[in-house]
């Protein structure tokens, strides 16, 4: 395969997978050892997972924690059905939104009180670029990277017509240059919805602020997935989804990170009763509240948070540098066996386990057929238009013999033509 240039540095330890990765052509028997010696191998048990499914599509919604159900079946019929109104207070939904912030933010290197949840990633990202614009006066430029995934720009687009700044979008490896005196705000993904490079955040917040500038991460591809060390690159701002590798359902709240450091000065755009000082003294005049609870505007999705809540169990115990291990062990694998038995694509993600995310992306231009021909089998990863296949790795519950049956699975299509039959043609609404 034909790997695309990538820039970025997030290094990660391989051991003991990758040393145990030989050099003969692998086996499933090989794959089977590789899970047998797995110290997340227990976590797959947290998930339902149904038969005869291999789910390679953790990073566009995460699998269904086994606890869930019935922590939803609980606050359906108790908390919303008996409790009614009296839940808000009796049953801790009021502070859930800071609540489950504080356990997102084990997981992404921040303090609990950095993290909160509310909204959806896209209003998340309006609000925080709203906000750091208003801590750069005098500065009017945001920078975004050209293939980013589309809201972030789409976002970008809105709030510069919105404040009169201006957004430009360079190409990843300009991203460094592009820094200057006259950037408010970079705007990045830390690791690309479509190759699933990494930046380096602690390099490029550097930078960033040695020239003044704040800098936004959108952490979809990142939480859950990789170790993430907000504090420790002394980021400003983040963003990022709860449907994804935190597994907690379609349409998840999202979550928001502002370094502390900022609270006092953070004012954000959407002025909602529940960002008040005091919500429930129904003031007429706006009063934001101190800290991160000024980002909530409206009232919480509270079912959705219940089942964020409850999936959050499933990362309890977990080493992240042990899960890193884990994924990169699995990429590297699905890289080599498509190497070895499956000609024809092209690899749009980093060969090098440091820049590269959770997932891996096959070009191919019959990527959307093939991607259908395996689900049809099974296994299920997603399309991203123009020609890329792309799996992702969720390693508290994707097995290396998951790994090679997809593998074989593919190998099996493109020897038999099979995605060439006219039902995998055929375009559906959500790729
Ligand atoms: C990098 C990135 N940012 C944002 C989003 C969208 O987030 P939301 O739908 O919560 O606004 C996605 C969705 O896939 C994404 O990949």
């Amino acid at each position: 395969m034909a790997a695309q240039a990538s820039t970025a540095n997030n290094r990660g330890h391989l051991e003991p997978f990758a040393c145990a990765m030989t050099q003969a052509p692998l086996t499933r028997a090989h794959c089977e050892a590789l899970d047998a010696q797995d110290p997340l191998a227990g976590c797959r048990d947290r998930f339902t997972l149904p038969a005869g499914v291999i789910y390679l599509d953790g990073n566009s919604l995460g699998a269904l924690p086994r606890c869930v159900p019935e922590r939803m079946r609980q606050a359906v019929e108790q908390e919303w059905g008996v409790g009614l109104i009296r839940s808000w207070n009796d049953a801790g939904w009021y502070p859930a939104p800071q609540r489950v912030g504080a356990r997102v933010a084990q997981l992404v290197g921040a303090q609990g009180h950095e993290v909160i949840m509310a909204d959806s990633t896209s209003i998340n990202l309006f609000k925080l670029l709203v906000a750091a614009l208003r801590m750069r006066p005098g500065r009017s430029l945001i920078v975004g990277e050209v293939g980013n995934f589309p809201t972030d720009a789409y976002v970008a687009e809105g709030v510069a017509e919105l404040t009169g700044a201006r957004f430009e979008a360079v190409a990843p490896q300009e991203v460094m240059a592009a820094l200057n005196e006259q950037v408010a705000v970079l705007s990045l993904t830390h690791v690309n919805y479509k190759t699933g490079r990494v930046y380096d955040m602690a390099a490029i917040t550097q930078r960033a602020h040695e020239v003044g500038a704040l800098v936004i991460w959108d952490l979809a591809h990142t939480a859950g997935a990789l170790q993430c060390d907000l504090n420790g690159c002394d980021a400003d701002f983040a963003v990022g989804c709860g449907y994804k590798y935190l597994n907690g359902g379609p349409g998840a709240p999202a979550f928001a990170f502002v370094a502390q450091r900022h609270h006092a000065w953070l004012r954000q755009p959407l002025t909602g009763w529940h960002g008040h000082a005091q919500p429930f003294a129904f003031d007429q005049g706006y009063r934001p509240a101190p800290g991160m609870d000024q980002l909530l505007v409206g009232t919480a999705s509270q079912l959705g948070l219940i089942a964020l809540e409850s999936a959050l169990t499933a990362f309890d115990g977990v080493d992240m540098a042990a899960l890193r291990r884990k994924s990169l062990s699995l990429s590297d694998l699905f890289i080599r066996l498509v190497d070895e038995q499956v000609p024809g694509f092209g690899l749009a993600t980093p060969r090098e386990p440091d820049l590269r995310g959770s997932q891996v992306s096959l070009t191919h231009e019959q990527g959307y057929a093939i991607v259908q021909a395996l689900i049809a089998r099974g296994i299920i990863g997603d399309f991203r238009a123009p020609d890329i296949l792309r799996f992702g790795f969720a390693a508290l519950y994707v097995r290396h013999v998951d790994i090679w049956d997809a593998v074989a699975a593919l190998k099996d299509i493109m020897g038999t033509r099979e995605w060439a039959r006219p039902e995998f043609m055929a375009k559906k609404a959500v790729t």
